[in-house]
């Protein structure tokens, strides 16, 4: 029995050799951790529990069959974060350059099927160097099978990415239809074809880092959520991420102790919106004002900040919070942040996360960039994520709501449940000015003083409409609250909607503008 033990132990201690210590030495030169040591910083302390430790390749090709590597590739297994349970991967460059063949996506196809029979999340550690080249279409077919699985878990199971070094080619797929992408600044890029080719078919010069950096995908094409300074940074807010979801689509978000008084009443809410309509200010401030302890974990921070989306909590339970940014073109919504925002809409739709959405919006982007890019149909996204979304829905029109997008940010008419106006809200087809300038342009231009025509004419208007009481004789608002209450009434009313019910009529699936 002695000898069978130091078998195991012995094949043990070689698979978690991974490719060697020169090529962990390498890793950790490039400012990189190996795939165990990400597993360990991610998971509660000794919960790992590794599955399939002992996989090789199959492949018989260019002399591979005298080259199989304990493990061949890939690390994964179950363990806990916060003490609930989760999947994990995580791909050793230092075999194979992370690289994937048939055996290392059956792997991971595993923990996946896995995952989905226990309701659990499945976190992804990405480092490879794309489709195993010996393994040609075996390789390929690996892919697909997880990119098959990652569609039909999606909305039934949270699915995060964090790509911790080279993603390229269709790799870039499975992390690009999962919940979350988290990237790693400096050491991690995603692109389809790499910069060389780019060069020959495009005749473009760009650095890796420009192409698929982790900036590029979290400020240019929005592909990526987080930016981290680091590994660790990274694991620690992937971490974080869980603690605001939960487990698959048949839980309730997590709710922790609340420390900060549900009653708290912020008497500097009142100074945050300026009374002057066209003053910019930083919506983040009220959201921070509001919620638990002041706590906001901002998603797509970097990308399209005219909307501000993120995670935070109201007496313990979670909120998924869309909001308005007036100081960043003055919260006018186009083409990335409805994407941004529908995204984030119908992910917390999916996991029973309620909605909590600030508006202060002028109206949509004008413009041709924003009409030949296509703002009707990416618009009409977050429209559509609002009007099917049945989770609790809340919302706090602090200044202007204007036009169609009144109507879309969680207004009463797509099925807000509690809509409550600051004094300061202005809800309208438009602006004074832009409807003057439409309702009486020939008067004014006949006047004997345009001017002061123009002023009497825009100062009615505001009385008359630029405010939130047309919209509450109508039930529209629900309440006209002052805004150093907000933090109560939003407690309240997601209290009184803990327990809402509602569904939308059967189908296969919608059919959401694309
Ligand atoms: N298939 C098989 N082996 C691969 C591989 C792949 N797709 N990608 C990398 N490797 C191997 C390398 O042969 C090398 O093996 P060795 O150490 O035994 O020589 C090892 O992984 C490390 O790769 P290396 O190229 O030395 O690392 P690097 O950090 O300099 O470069 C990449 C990393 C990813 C840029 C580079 O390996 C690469 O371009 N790989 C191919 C990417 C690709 O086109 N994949 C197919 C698209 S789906």
């Amino acid at each position: 029995m002695e000898d069978k033990i130091k078998e195991l132990q012995e094949l043990n201690r070689q698979a978690e050799l991974g490719g060697g210590p020169a090529r962990i030495e390498k890793q950790h030169e490039k400012g990189k951790l190996t795939a165990r040591e990400r597993i360990d910083k991610l998971l509660d302390k000794g919960t790992f529990v590794e599955l399939d430790k002992f996989v090789v390749h199959r492949c018989n090709y260019f002399g591979m069959e005298k080259n199989k590597i304990l493990g061949d590739g890939v690390v994964t297994g179950y363990g806990k974060i916060n003490g609930r349970t989760v999947f994990v991967f995580s791909q050793d460059f230092t075999v194979f350059g992370g690289s994937l063949s048939e055996m290392f996506a059956k792997k991971i196809c595993k923990i996946m099927d896995l995952a989905m029979e226990v309701g659990a999340p499945v976190i992804g550690l990405n480092d490879s160097g794309g489709a195993r080249i010996q393994e040609g279409v075996l390789s390929l077919a690996g892919y697909a099978d997880i990119f098959l699985r990652n569609t039909l878990a999606s909305g039934v199971i949270p699915q995060i990415s964090a790509i911790m070094g080279p993603c390229a080619g269709g790799a870039v797929y499975s992390p690009a239809l999962t919940d979350f992408i988290f990237m790693v600044k400096e050491t991690s890029y995603m692109f389809i074809t790499g910069p060389e080719v780019v060069k020959t078919v495009t005749n473009e010069v760009v650095t890796k880092e420009e192409l698929g950096g982790a900036m590029t995908h979290n400020t240019k094409s929005g592909v990526a959520h987080f930016a981290a300074e680091n590994d660790e940074e990274c694991l620690l807010r992937i971490r974080e991420l869980l603690s605001y979801i939960p487990s698959n689509n048949m839980e309730d978000p997590p709710v922790v102790p609340c420390k900060d008084d549900p009653n708290r009443i912020e008497k500097s809410l009142n100074d945050v919106v300026p009374t002057d309509p066209n003053k910019p200010y930083d919506m983040h401030d009220i959201i921070k004002l509001v919620v638990d302890d002041g706590n906001f974990f901002e998603i797509h921070e970097h990308y399209a900040k005219n909307l501000i989306v993120g995670f935070a909590r109201l007496n313990g339970k979670t909120v998924g919070i869309v909001a308005n940014q007036p100081a960043v073109l003055a919260g006018a919504l186009d083409i990335d942040s409805s994407i941004k925002g529908a995204r984030f809409v119908r992910f917390c739709d999916a996991f029973n996360i309620p909605l909590l959405t600030f508006v202060d919006v002028p109206g949509f982007m004008p413009g041709t960039a924003q009409e030949y890019g296509g703002i009707i149909k990416h618009g009409a996204k977050l429209l559509y994520a609002y009007c099917e979304a049945t989770v609790p829905k809340v919302t706090v029109i602090t200044r202007k709501a204007y036009g169609g997008a009144y109507d879309v940010l969680s207004s009463k008419h797509v099925r807000g449940d509690i809509n409550f106006a600051y004094p300061t809200a202005e809800i309208a087809v438009m602006g004074p000015d832009g409807a003057v300038q439409i309702l009486f342009a020939k008067e004014v231009a006949k006047a004997d003083d345009p001017d002061a025509m123009k002023k009497r004419l825009v100062e009615e208007y505001r009385k008359t409409f630029a405010n939130p009481y047309r919209a509450a004789e109508l039930g529209f608002i629900d309440e006209v609250i002052v805004p150093e209450v907000t933090r109560p009434k939003l407690i309240q009313a997601f209290e009184l909607l803990a327990n809402k019910r509602q569904s939308n009529p059967p189908k296969k699936h919608g059919n959401i503008p694309l």
